[in-house]
């Protein structure tokens, strides 16, 4: 069976009472629920994780060829803007990298609208809410039954 990781970075633990306004009121265990009952419909398997590390997020996405992971989902959450050490991860593994947002970055502070890590990944979704991961999880539940057949 397929199988994916869909890494949330900092602060993301507390979505639903997290600036509500900008992210909604879904947490991130409702957004992680969503994420596996259509992952299983479409019989992939998913693994998360959220840490408000840095060091966590680079090694995780170290160990994603050895795991076997065909795809990531990575929210880097505030990472996105600033980590070369996140950006660098991504570039050292032969994993397509999926990068979402919540909101739409490039309507928000000017400090958001740049991320380091998109020239490094295979596309970004932003704006959506919840729905930027379920998106992402399209993608991936596509580019897998192509390989399939
Ligand atoms: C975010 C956008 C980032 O700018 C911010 O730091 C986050 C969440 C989003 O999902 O919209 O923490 O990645």
């Amino acid at each position: 069976m397929n199988k994916i990781l869909v890494l949330h970075g900092p602060n993301l633990n507390l979505l639903g009472t997290r600036e509500p306004e900008i992210y909604g009121r879904t947490t991130l265990y409702d957004i992680n629920a969503m994420i596996a009952a259509r992952a299983k419909e479409a019989g992939i398997a998913v693994d998360f994780l959220q840490s408000n590390h840095e060091g966590v997020l680079v090694d995780t996405l170290q160990e994603v060829p050895k795991k076997g992971y065909a795809f990531v989902i990575l929210n880097a959450a505030a990472f996105t803007h600033y980590s070369v050490a996140i950006r660098d991860a991504i570039a050292a593994i032969p994993t397509p990298v999926i990068e979402v947002h919540l909101s739409n970055i490039h309507q928000r502070e000017e400090f958001r609208h740049h991320s380091v890590i998109s020239p490094v990944v295979m596309g970004q979704i932003a704006g959506f809410g919840e729905d930027s991961y379920m998106a992402a999880l399209e993608v991936v539940i596509r580019r897998l039954s192509e390989a399939r057949s």
